[in-house]
C-alpha cells in the first residue's frame, strides 16, 4: 500500500488518495461567473485522479479580486455556474473545494498575459471590462513602490471583509464544494494583517502576535460558523515572510495551534509574498519542512506545497511523516494525469474513469 493512494478522511470527507490540485487562477472569469474553462480545467483534474481539487483564489467581495478576470463568490448568481463544476467533480469521485480569497493591497492587477500590471481607477483594460479599483490593507502602505497606496480599513471595513467571507462561505456550500480553504498565505489581505511588514496599525488589529491574527481568527470562526460540522476547512499560510522583520516559522507553529482549537483541520503550508524584497531559497520541496515543523510542533494535519514534481517525491514526503497532503500547482499544469501516472509508477491500483480503463492495460 503506497502513502499517496490512502485514503485522507477530513472530518466526514475522505480523499481518496492524498494529491491535491493546489488553487491556481485562471484569469478566465467575467464579473467573477465560472465559465466553461473553470469546468474543462478543474474537470480534467478530476478525472485524472487528484483526490481533491481546489478552485483558484476565489473572490469573497469584488474589490477582493486580484484581478478582474479572478473566479469570484460574492453574489448569489455565482452559485448556479459554480454547481456545474462541483458536481462534475464529484461524479468523478474527486471531492471539490473552493478557496476563499480577499486580494488585499495586491488586488486590482490586469492578468498576466495582459501584462500583470496595477490597474488604475480610470483604466479600461479591455473594451468589456471595468477598470481597476480602490484596493483596502491594513494600512496605506503600498506593496511596490510604484504601486498606488491601499485604503487603510476601518473597524467597519473589517467587519465587511469578515461578513464577506462567511457569506462566501453560505455560498460555497450552495454550490457543492465539500472542502473549504481561506486564502491566509501570499501577502494578501489577511497575510498582510498577519506581517509585521505589511500592518504597521497600532489598534485592535495591529502590534502584538495577538493583534496580527485577529482577522484570521475572526474569519475563521465565521467561516466555521456557517460551514457544515461535516466538511473540513483548510487555512493556507505562507510560514515565513522570507524578509528580516517579517512574519515567521514559530508564529505559524503559534498560529497553527490555534487555528485547530477553532476548528481547522488543515493548515497548507505555503511562504512568501507580503513583500518584493523577499529572498525565498528556493528548490525541490523547499516549502516541505515547514509543513513538517507545523505538523509536528502544532499537532495539526499540514499540506506540502511547492515544487514538488515527482510520485517519489510525493510520496517519500508523506512516508517520512512531514506533511498528510501534498499539492501541486505547475505539475498539474503539465499534466492533468499526475495521479494516474504516479499509481502506475509506484504500483498502485487506484480507479479510473470507466471511459479510461484501457489506459489501464497494455
Ligand atoms: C498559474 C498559477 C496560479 C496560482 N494561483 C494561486 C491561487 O489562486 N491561490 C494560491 O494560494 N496560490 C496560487 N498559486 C500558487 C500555487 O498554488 C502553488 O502554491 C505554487 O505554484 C507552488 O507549487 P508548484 O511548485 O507545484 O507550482 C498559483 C500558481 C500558479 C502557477
Amino acid at each position: 500500500m503506497t502513502h499517496l493512494f490512502t485514503p485522507l478522511k477530513l472530518r466526514e470527507v475522505e480523499l481518496k488518495n492524498r494529491i491535491a490540485v493546489s488553487p491556481m487562477c485562471q484569469y478566465s472569469s467575467h464579473d467573477g461567473f465560472a465559465s466553461e474553462w473553470h469546468l474543462v480545467h478543474l474537470g480534467s483534474r478530476a478525472v485524472g485522479g487528484a483526490g481533491l481539487v481546489m478552485s483558484e483564489a476565489t473572490g469573497v467581495s469584488p474589490e477582493g479580486r486580484i484581478s478582474i478576470d479572478d473566479l469570484g463568490i460574492w453574489k448569489d448568481e455565482h452559485i448556479a455556474g459554480l454547481q456545474k463544476v462541483t458536481r462534475f467533480i464529484r461524479e468523478h469521485n474527486s471531492v471539490p473545494g473552493i478557496q476563499l480569497a480577499h486580494a488585499g493591497r495586491k488586488a486590482s492587477r490586469s492578468a498576466p498575459w495582459n501584462g500583470d500590471k496595477v490597474l488604475k481607477i480610470e483604466d479600461a483594460c479591455l473594451p468589456d471590462r471595468q477598470g481597476g479599483w480602490k484596493m483596502v490593507a491594513p494600512g496605506a502602505i503600498p506593496f511596490a513602490e510604484t504601486d498606488p497606496p491601499p485604503v487603510a480599513l476601518t473597524m467597519e471595513g473589517i467587519e465587511k471583509v469578515i461578513h464577506d467571507f462567511r457569506d462566501a462561505a453560505v455560498r460555497a456550500d450552495k454550490a457543492g464544494f465539500l472542502v473549504a480553504e481561506i486564502h491566509a498565505a501570499h501577502g494578501y489581505l489577511i497575510h498582510e494583517f498577519l506581517s509585521p511588514l505589511c500592518n504597521q496599525r497600532t489598534d485592535d488589529y495591529g502590534g502584538s502576535f495577538e493583534n496580527r491574527i485577529r482577522l484570521l481568527i475572526e474569519v475563521v470562526e465565521n467561516v466555521r460558523a456557517v460551514w457544515p460540522e461535516k466538511n473540513p476547512v483548510i487555512v493556507r499560510i505562507s510560514c515565513t515572510d522570507w524578509a528580516e522583520g517579517g512574519w515567521t516559522l514559530e508564529e505559524s507553529v503559534a498560529l497553527a495551534g490555534i487555528l485547530k482549537e477553532k476548528g481547522v483541520d488543515l493548515i497548507d503550508c505555503s511562504s512568501g509574498g507580503a513583500v518584493p524584497w523577499q529572498k525565498i531559497a528556493i528548490g525541490p520541496g523547499y516549502q516541505v519542512p515547514f509543513a513538517e515543523e507545523v505538523r509536528k510542533r502544532a499537532g495539526i494535519l499540514t499540506g506540502a506545497v511547492g515544487l514538488i514534481t515527482t510520485a517519489d517525491q510525493a510520496e517519500s514526503i508523506l512516508a517520512n511523516g512531514q506533511a498528510d497532503l501534498v499539492s501541486l500547482a505547475r505539475e498539474f499544469l503539465r499534466d492533468p494525469y499526475f495521479p494516474l501516472h504516479a499509481a502506475v509508477q509506484l504500483g498502485a491500483d487506484i480507479d479510473c474513469p470507466n471511459q479510461y480503463l484501457r489506459a489501464k492495460w497494455k
